[in-house]
Parts: C-alpha cells; structure tokens; sequence
C-alpha cells in the first residue's frame, strides 16, 4: 500500500469558495428537462406544478445555488416568447441541439422555469439567443424579467402571473458561439457580444453577462482583447470543457487513467484564461469565469442514447477532482454548472418512468457541499503516486493532451465555520492508498468522514439498483493532531476536522 501525506495550510487562505461553484445545468436536451425534471401537470407521477415531486425533493436536499437553462445549443434557436402565456396556446416548435432535432413543446417556459428555480431554492441563469435572435428580443426578455416600470410587457408579465419582477442576475450572451451557437469566428462574436451587452445593461444596470469563452486561449484571448475599451460590459467569460476515457462502464486501465485527467484539463483551462484575464484586466473591474458547461460525456451518450449514459464512480471521482480544482481558483472562478441536471451526460439524478435514483456524482456534489461558502486552503501532498500519461489525440469528448502525470491523490480544504473540511480522493483503480493528514497552524482533535467508495469504478445506481453506491459515515482516529486513513481504491471522502 502507498503512502502519502497531506498538509493543510490552514494559514494559506486562496479566497472564499462561492456556492456558485456548485451550480448546475438543464438542458431541453433528450430527458433532461421534459420526463427528468418535468413530467406535466396531468401524469400519473406525483409532480408539483407539473415538476416530478422526487427529483425535487432530491434537489432541495442537496441545495442547488444556480440552475443554467434552457441550453447550450438549444438556447440560440430558442424564442422565449413561445414559452409565455397559457400553455395549451404555446407553440410546437423544431428544435435543435447536439445535431439532434427534437418537438419543443414549451410546456416548460420562463415562468414555469422561475417556480422550478423558487421550489429548489436555486439562482436563475439564462442563456440569451445570439445565434438566431436579436439584441431587441434579448432585451425584451431582460425587461419582461426584471423591469418594474409600467410597460407592456410588465404588464404581460403580470398577467401571466407574475407581478413581482423575476430579478434575473445572470444572463449568457450565446453558447458555444464558435459552434453551435452560430459559427462565429473570434472577432465577429465580440462584435455581437458588444452591441447585445450594451443594450441589455441599457435595461437592467444590475444584471451579470457572462461572454461566451472556450477552452480555446486564442478565443478566449481575442474576445476579450476586442472588449478591451468596454470590459466593463463583461462580467464573466465562460468555459466549457467535456472529457471521456472509453466507453462509461466498460474501458480498460488505460481508458480509465484517462477520464481521470479531465480534472488536469480543467485546471488548465482556467490556469490559461486567468493569465490572459490578468493581463488585459483594468483595476477596478474583475472578471469571473463561469466554467458554465462541465463534466463527462462518455462515447455511449449519443444521440441514440438521448445522451444519457450510466454515471459512474469513476465519473464521480473525476466530479470531486473538479472541484478541488475549482477551490484552488476559488479567487477567480464566480460560477459553474455541472452538465446536466437529470439525465443527460453526468446526470446527478436519474429516472425512468415512476423510478428515480441518484448517481455517485450527486453524492460527490452532497459530501462537498461543506465547502460552499467556505474559506478554500491551500494543501500540500507529498509522496502520491504518479502515474506517466500518453499523449492523446482522438476527436471529442476526449481532450487532446500533450504527455503528462496524473497524481493519484487529489485533495483540497477548507475553512468552515465548525472547523476544516478536507475532501481526497484516491483515482487509483485497484490499489488502497493510505495517507497522513495533518493541519499546519492548527491541531486536530476530531475527524469524521463520509466515504464514496464501490465495487469496482463502473459500479453505478440504477432503477433496480438505486443504492448499489452511496456514502457512508466513519469516525476516524485523531492521534497527536495527525489524522491516518486507508483511502479505497477509486473513491472519494469528505473529512470534517474539529480543531483547536
Ligand atoms: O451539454 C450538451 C451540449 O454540450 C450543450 O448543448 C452544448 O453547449 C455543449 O456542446
């Protein structure tokens, strides 16, 4: 068994951790929205306004700071007007997303979308349509949200049921401008991102645009250099960045090894974007970034899967790598959102019919929810083994990489108010690791741990399965301030640390 050590510095604050970090996405994509998070009014399985009564309950038990809707792709063919009124007078309209043409009922629409966002207590985000629409119909959608002036579209608003403004902070200028969101080069979205942020600060001063990034730098670099004259316009710049390693519950080592570097991939891309940030920043106005699309998309989420695949453990432990690298940016990351919600890619819940379960990923996203809001630290690990990685050069989701290391420890920490939480996970795939934790600037005196392990890394829950993974909580022995576990292989803990 390998042995390793990690030290917190308690003394190392890296900023606070915003419960943004912890948001999520729901696509009108496959079963993520209609028959994951809404069934109608009328079915058979309990539902509340229409929305399935476990899903939410699942997520009101989690806490669900952001919810990014209604796309990716689908929001730039999306015309939030179809999704207003009484519903049996919406349109069915030809939808498009992920090369997949699909009905779009609009049974779900803005309103229907703020009670999903009130019932599980979550902050509304909303992708704007650049690629088909307007800056007068972005506009209108940020009034008809938010104005409380006597127009006539507040009006409309009222009489839809909603008097009170919706106060939408978060709204996306495009998706994935550079693909689907209209096959924008470089310089022409941020034309369009100029001429669309104008406007809707026109209407609403108070509301945050996120500009559409990539995980390309040159993008990222280009978009913002041709703000440079108007950066106060830009809020956040967003990332997106999927990974896979084989097929989800059946790869070998090497494929395994490889959907564990999606955290590495990650860090660089947010390791390249604060470069360039820093460098064309002004003082007085900082610019987040919105890692607004994440998580793994296995080979076997097509299209003919509605994009749905089993969420695995090893997908999960990739999820608590992310986030102890969204800790370590903690001072320059303000949001993110996992994709997807239900369902789709790396669903934290899953459903078929009246069954519905949750995935090792949404136990992940459970066992880290001590960090939300915390002071994130730095940690120091010593003596993890490294394992060579090849380079890689296969078409999406798998990330082209140069050759690399992969660390088979991944921790991060904080400070909270009871204490310190510490999450590892060990991504060795069939070896026990143990390690030493020790605090720097403060002593241990209690440790207890929720645990996500499993019997094998493609163990996963499923309708006849709904517990087979799940966590567990062990008191773990504290002796002279040190702090000694056996990590599982391929698995994920969460340890929270009293202290004197
Ligand atoms: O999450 C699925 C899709 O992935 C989104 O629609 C798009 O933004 C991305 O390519």
């Amino acid at each position: 068994m390998s042995r390793s050590s990690v030290v917190v510095c308690t003394d190392e604050v890296l900023g606070t951790i915003s419960p943004l970090l912890y948001g999520h996405f729901a696509e009108h994509l496959g079963r993520c929205c209609y028959d994951g998070l809404w069934v109608g009014p009328q079915s058979p399985i309990p539902n509340k306004g229409g929305f399935r009564v476990d899903v939410l309950d699942a997520l009101k038990r989690l806490g669900v700071p952001q919810l990014r809707w209604p796309g990716g792709c689908f929001a730039d063919s999306y015309h939030w007007r179809e999704g207003i009124g009484p519903p049996e007078r919406r349109p069915r309209t030809l939808a498009e997303s992920c090369g997949h043409q699909s009905v779009e009922t609009n049974q779900i629409g803005t309103h229907e979308f703020m009670a999903l966002c009130r019932e599980i207590g979550a902050e509304p985000y909303l992708a704007g349509n650049v690629g088909s629409g307007s800056p007068q119909e972005l506009m209108e959608w940020v009034q008809y949200c938010n104005a409380t002036a006597d127009t006539t579209l507040v009006r409309e608003r009222a009489a839809n049921g909603h008097p009170e403004p919706m106060n939408v902070r978060y709204w996306g200028v495009g998706n994935e401008s550079w693909a689907c969101g209209g096959n924008y080069d470089a310089l022409d979205y941020a034309k369009e991102f100029k001429r669309y942020a104008t406007f809707i600060k026109q209407v609403d001063h108070g509301v945050q645009l996120v500009a559409c990034g990539d995980h390309s730098p040159e993008w990222n670099a280009k978009v913002v250099e041709a703000n440079c004259r108007h950066l106060h316009l830009m809020d956040h710049l967003s990332i997106h960045r999927y990974w896979a390693g084989g097929h989800s519950t059946d790869f070998s080592e090497a494929e395994y090894y490889q959907l564990q570097r999606g955290p590495d991939v990650v860090d660089g891309d947010i390791r390249a974007a604060d470069a360039m940030l820093t460098y064309f920043e002004r003082p007085g106005h900082r610019i987040g970034i919105a890692f607004d699309e994440w998580g793994v998309w296995h080979p076997d989420a097509t299209i003919a899967s509605d994009f749905e695949a089993p969420s695995t453990l090893s997908a999960a432990v990739t999820a608590a790598g992310v986030f102890d690298v969204f800790h370590r940016w903690s001072g320059r990351l303000t949001m993110a959102n996992i994709a997807q919600i239900v369902n789709v890619l790396q669903a934290l819940i899953q459903t078929q019919g009246e069954h519905m379960w949750l995935t090792p990923t949404y136990h992940v996203f459970a066992m880290y929810a001590a960090h939300r809001g915390a002071r994130a630290v730095r940690t120091e690990i010593t003596g993890a083994d490294m394992r060579a990685m090849p380079a890689v050069r296969q078409p999406f989701p798998v990330p082209q990489m140069e050759p690399g290391t992969l660390s088979m420890l991944s921790a991060s920490a904080s400070i909270t108010d009871g204490g310190v939480a510490i999450s590892l996970s060990n991504r060795h795939m069939t070896q026990t690791q143990e390690v030493e934790i020790e605090l720097r600037g403060r002593t241990a005196t209690r440790a207890v741990a929720s645990i996500l392990s499993g019997d094998g890394p493609n163990a996963c829950n499923s309708a006849a399965q709904p517990s087979r993974v799940g966590p567990s909580e062990h008191v773990i022995s504290v002796t002279e301030g040190k702090i000694i576990m056996a990590l599982a292989p391929c698995s994920v803990q969460t340890v929270m640390v009293s202290d004197r």
